[in-house]
């Protein structure tokens, strides 16, 4: 017997039941993109492993355990080619402002793009290997106010699907001016400490020691008495951190301040953020994180640039959508299905349903032979909310003025009406959950 074939460990399929879902995710993240003016950005799902190890760090979990290559063409001149299939939006959009020239238009540039990432992890509940993200980036604002518009965003994005509880937790990691010393103040402190390091956090110590705040395996007491970055921050990197909270303040948005959140890739300076909800904070949980990434222009070959970003886990928030029973998961538009009688011709249902489609309305017609009453089954079966039967017209064409009959397979009533009239019928009606079908 053959293996049966299946999707690889790590990646899930979207099936026709969250698909719904999922869209109303994805038009939510569209449509505030527009409102905050972010104008969209698509980058390919690979590029060369060195814009990856050069933007993320080489001492990234990203770059170094978790990169996804590929290779050309088997025998191809590119065969041997090293790209990696993208962990993450904010590289390549650098990338490819860079390459078009796009820091001569008018800025701060404000990006957004939504899409697939990969990271080639042990997958596990909330970590896949193949997720996705909406990701905003402003590209030449130095801030605040930006710092906290991005924050804001975020939080609107979980406000407007719906998620209770979400807290975002903040922190100020610095700037080439002020990190030296506090990387040497948290050398200090877990050097004398070593006995009480992972292997994997003296690891860090020596290339990146602020990643040993990261390491979720840190002793409590050990962590809390770590130097703070805030405590470290040179004073133009105090005052922005302060404006930040008290814009965010002002705007009577929560936040708690993290002196842990580092964060895992290396770009980052100043202002950092992620999201969670309220007493799920764990390592796989953040429903999305950001900061400030001063100078990985400068990094990736341009002129010293500030920006910040976004990243939001679209996996993640609908899991922890699921995980509050949110109703809005098996929320969809009424279905109305076309069916005919005997005698329907097929031009005149398909045309039917073409004009209710002009009119707003989701409409699935019935091609088949089958009797009335098998049509009306099955439009139940599948979930229709509504079935507009068409008369016979063998007699002339079908059109906005004919009398069709509307039926309600909720409630089990019909009534005729003109084939006009039936959008405005219909209006305000919520589609009822797909039907459990008997014995199947
Ligand atoms: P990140 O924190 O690595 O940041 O990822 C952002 C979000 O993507 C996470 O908070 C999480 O929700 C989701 N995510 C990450 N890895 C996985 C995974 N393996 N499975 C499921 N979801 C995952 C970035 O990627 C930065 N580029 C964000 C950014 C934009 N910073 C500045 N601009």
């Amino acid at each position: 017997m053959t293996d049966r074939l299946a999707a690889p460990r790590g990646t899930r399929d979207l099936l026709p039941d969250e698909g719904p879902a999922w869209s109303r995710l994805e038009r939510i993240a569209a449509g505030l993109s527009e409102r905050y003016a972010f104008e969209r950005i698509d980058t390919p799902l690979f590029e060369p492993v060195e814009l990856f190890a050069r933007g993320l760090g080489e001492s990234s979990d990203a770059v170094e355990k978790e990169m996804f290559r590929v290779s050309g063409a088997r025998g191809s001149d590119e065969e041997r080619a090293e790209w990696a299939l993208r962990p993450e939006p904010t590289a390549g959009i650098v990338r490819a402002y860079l390459e078009h020239g796009l820091q001569v238009r008018p800025g701060p540039l404000r990006l957004w793009m939504i899409g697939p990432m990969f990271r080639y992890d042990r997958p596990q509940a909330g970590r896949y290997r193949q997720f996705s993200q909406w990701d905003v980036e402003v590209i030449g604002d130095p801030g605040p106010m930006v710092d906290a518009e991005v924050i804001e965003l975020a939080g609107r994005f979980y406000a407007e699907v719906g998620l209770r509880n979400v807290v975002a937790h903040l922190n100020s990691i610095g700037d080439a001016a002020c990190r030296p010393g506090y990387r040497a103040a948290l050398v200090g402190y877990f050097g004398a400490r070593l006995e009480h390091l992972t292997d994997d956090s003296r690891r860090r110590l020596a290339v990146n020691p602020l990643r040993v705040l990261d390491d979720k395996l840190l002793e409590p007491e050990l962590a809390a008495g770590a130097p703070r970055a805030v405590d470290h921050l040179c004073d133009r990197c105090r005052a922005h951190f302060r404006a930040v909270c008290e814009l965010l303040d002002r705007q009577g948005i929560a936040y708690a301040i993290d002196h842990r959140l580092v964060r895992g890739l290396d770009y980052y300076t100043r202002t950092t953020f992620e999201f969670f909800v309220a007493g799920r904070e764990g390592q796989q949980q953040a429903l999305g994180g950001g900061g400030r990434y001063d100078g990985l222009v400068e990094l990736l070959g341009g002129s010293p640039t500030p920006a910040i970003g976004v990243g939001i886990g679209l996996d993640r928030t609908l899991l922890a959508l699921a995980d509050q029973g949110d109703t809005s998961l098996t929320t969809r538009s009424a279905l109305l299905a076309l069916l005919g009688r005997e005698g329907t011709s097929l031009g005149a249902r398909l045309a039917a349903a073409s004009w209710l489609r002009d009119a707003g309305l989701a409409v699935r017609a019935d091609g088949s032979e089958r009797r009335l009453g098998r049509q009306i089954d099955s439009a139940a079966r599948i979930g229709a909310r509504w079935a507009v039967i068409l008369p016979d017209d063998s007699a002339g064409e079908v059109g906005e003025r004919t009398v069709v009959v509307l039926r309600d397979l909720v409630a089990g009533e019909q009534q005729e009406l003109r084939l006009a009239d039936v959008p405005a019928a219909v209006s305000g009606t919520a589609q009822q959950p797909p039907r459990a079908v008997p014995g199947v």
